[in-house]
């Protein structure tokens, strides 16, 4: 379609006059997600749009927010406007019930620009500094902690290492995030498809060339093909 073959625009991170805040990030997340979609390629999205129930209106003070992060149940206590970056990597260990260390997810740009804070809602990479934290209640989400299992890390993250895709590390968990939903969804994607899935992530230390190598590593494996 026309539109899939456009390239990624990355949203500004300035409101226009006369939008609220809240406004402002449901629509920076939305297009965080719409554009990091098209970068894979126009893959199906599920789901979307804004919870009626904020339409009421919430806050300003803070509001008990339940999340499903990796598959477990935590509620954590932030005012409407904390990103769901934020209230992971910031509130969650304090804040929750039941104290959890998720700071895997890095807040580099924090205005949807660089791709460091992605994680998987719902089956779609979202830039998660786009995204507020009552937006994603209900939702599935994922973060790069929830990608070992048993101890073992992710054929992804096996990769990263064993092709030294990696200088600071700081990019890593956003490129990580954005592989594995790429190769989930397209399982022996192309060098050229996974180069666009990784289109919305951006490493300043240049280490796209090995990281995109780990990433055709890894989809051969998770296929069965090495
Ligand atoms: S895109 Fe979220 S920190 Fe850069
Ligand atoms: S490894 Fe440093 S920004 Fe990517």
């Amino acid at each position: 379609m026309k539109k899939e073959k456009q390239p990624a625009r990355r949203p500004s991170a300035k409101a226009p006059k006369g939008v609220s805040r809240r406004g402002f990030f449901q629509a920076m997340g939305l297009a965080g997600a719409a554009a990091t979609t098209l970068a894979q390629g126009g893959c199906g999205s599920s789901g979307g749009g804004v919870d009626p129930a904020l339409q009421q209106g919430v806050g300003p003070d803070a509001i008990d927010v339940a999340l499903k992060v990796n598959g477990r149940d935590v509620k954590v206590k932030v005012e409407p406007r904390v990103t769901l970056l934020d209230a992971l990597r910031d509130h969650l260990k304090l804040g929750s019930t039941e104290p959890v260390d998720l700071t895997g997810s890095k807040r580099v740009c924090d205005r949807g620009s660089c791709g460091a804070c992605t994680m998987i809602v719902d089956g779609r990479t979202v830039y998660s500094c786009t995204v507020l934290a009552v937006e994603a209640q209900g939702r599935q989400i994922r973060t790069v902690e929830g990608l070992s299992e048993g101890g073992k890390l992710h054929p992804v993250q096996e990769e990263f290492v064993a092709c030294d895709g990696l200088m600071c590390g700081f990019c890593t968990p956003g490129f990580v995030m954005s592989a594995v939903s790429c190769l989930e969804r397209t399982p022996g994607a192309t060098a050229d498809q996974i180069r666009k899935c990784l289109d919305g992530n951006i490493c300043r230390c240049g280490t796209q060339p090995r990281a995109l190598e780990a990433v055709v590593k890894a989809g051969a494996r998770m296929k069965g093909r090495r």
